[in-house]
């Protein structure tokens, strides 16, 4: 039977206290949303609609090319009339599996099991076992099977003491529960349409509602706030990194690393302290990145080594680079095999051939750079005249000195030579030793400032 998924996503998250919608809050670098939609294509799922309202057209926007539907809750009313905006949208018949768009950590293995045990004409809920139930719903069970599920705001004393709860994830077959929905109330301590209601719904119409419990309370977990928002951001991150260190990566150590995107790496891989990688970021065989690093949508060849305390972001590397420590690679950085780029380094759109040195305090911006140069310190590409960049080429072998300012558009011939400290504006040939100096004058009788009174 076709299964149809329904996110509720309208509510206001007040307690974050931000501007941002809730389920637009960032957990590993993407929104708490997109968790939940990741989570619902390993389903074979018909129709997957989102309620939104709180927020309004940012939360869709956000997710333009999910290929969801979306229904609007203007006023949040409660779960269960947020449930009723989505019904129109999906598949009339088949099952409908209800989620929650603060509750990122789901996996589809939980769904699956859930799915697994509801025979057509049958439902069930998710539920968890907690050391403090306050605020959640509380199950009512009956015989092993659910019966009832009670807000806190409307539970008894004895009901409070429950510690199993509802986790808000819910399967039903969809015209049972549209014709449960017409007929919830708000008669309630909060005035709202809960959807929870539906269970006593089942119970009354002799449909067997299963209460299924998640393995463990951090795949459940419901975010409401910055503190909890942080708390499932580490359980994911470790969950990340668990997953990482069965495929072979080493970390110094896993809870001491950040991964807000998708990082992929090859064998031998060794990860220090506060590296963090954002975007789309791969590590070739036998890369080491050390301590307080941040590589954002790069990939580095095999055996490259990234010392302590740099910034990467848009560049590839080839084998054997070194960079760092306090390096920066822009977007547009292609370094080919055992290039070095040593500190206080930055570059920016430019490529770097085999074997190339630039081992301290250079601006590299808008260059070709051969193989086998060596770019001595304090090197400046001068590639901006305050309204167009220019180019810097340099060939094959050439030896540029200390301090020199490379002022583009620019040509360097293979095996040239640059005097420290020349300012170049003209082509220097190749082969040749190219300097532009003033030449060094000793002012005789010249005497330092007197110090005024
Ligand atoms: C709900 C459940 C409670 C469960 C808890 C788990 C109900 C009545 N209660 O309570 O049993 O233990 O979740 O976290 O269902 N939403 C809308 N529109 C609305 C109201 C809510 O889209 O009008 C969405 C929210 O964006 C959120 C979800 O539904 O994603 C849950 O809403 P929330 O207000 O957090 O429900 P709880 O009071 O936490
Ligand atoms: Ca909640």
């Amino acid at each position: 039977m076709g299964l149809s998924i329904i996110i509720l996503a309208a509510g206001q998250g007040m307690r974050m206290r931000s501007e941002l919608p809730k389920v637009l809050q960032p957990l590993a670098g993407r929104p708490m949303l997109a968790h939940v939609l990741a989570c619902t294509r390993a389903l074979d799922a018909g129709d997957v609609c989102v309620v939104y309202g709180h927020g309004g057209e940012a939360v869709p926007a956000a997710f333009n090319d999910a290929g969801v539907r979306w229904a609007l809750q203007s006023e949040q009313l409660g779960t269960g009339h947020a449930v009723q905006q989505a019904m129109p949208e999906m598949q009339q018949d088949g099952m409908v599996l209800i989620l929650f768009g603060d509750v990122p950590l789901l996996l589809p293995g939980t769904l699956q099991r859930l799915i697994g045990v509801t025979d057509a004409g049958e439902m069930a809920i998710l539920t968890v076992e907690v050391e403090d139930p306050t605020g959640y719903g509380r199950i009512v069970r009956d015989d092993g099977d659910v019966v009832k599920i009670v807000e806190e705001e409307d539970a008894t004393s004895e009901e409070r003491a429950i510690r199993e709860i509802n986790t808000g994830v819910m399967l039903c077959s969809a015209p049972t529960l549209k014709r449960w929905l017409d007929r919830l109330g708000n008669d309630n301590a909060q005035g709202e349409y809960y959807l929870t209601d539906v269970i006593a719904m089942a119970v009354a119409d002799d449909v067997r509602v299963h209460g299924v419990k998640a393995d463990n309370w951090v795949e459940v977990m419901g975010i409401n706030d910055k503190k909890q928002l942080a708390e499932a951001e580490r359980a994911l991150q470790a969950r990340l990194v668990d997953d990482l260190m069965s495929q072979g990566v080493g970390f110094a150590d896993p809870s001491r690393v950040d991964i807000r995107g998708n990082l992929t790496c090859g064998k031998d891989v060794f990860i220090d302290i506060n590296a963090v990688f954002e975007g789309d970021v791969s590590l070739g065989d036998g890369v080491r990145v050390e301590s307080n690093n941040l590589i954002r949508d790069s990939q580095l060849g095999s055996r490259t080594l990234v010392h302590s305390n740099c910034h990467i972001e848009g560049a590839t590397t080839g084998d054997n680079c070194e960079i760092g420590p306090f390096a920066r690679l822009r977007p547009g950085t292609t370094l080919a095999d055992d290039v070095k780029v040593g500190n206080f380094v930055e570059i920016k759109k430019s490529e770097v051939a085999d074997g190339s040195k630039i081992n301290h305090l250079s601006y590299i911006g808008d260059s070709k750079i051969g193989k086998g140069v060596n770019i001595g310190a304090g090197t400046i590409t001068c590639n901006y005249d305050g309204t167009n960049k220019y180019i810097t080429t340099i060939g094959d072998g050439a030896f540029i000195g200390s301090g020199v300012n490379l002022v583009a558009p620019v040509d360097i011939g293979r095996g040239a030579t640059i005097g420290a400290g020349s300012t170049i504006t003209k082509a220097a040939p190749k082969d040749k030793l190219t300097l532009e100096r003033s030449e060094q004058v000793t002012v005789e009788g010249w005497k330092g400032p007197a110090k005024n009174n």
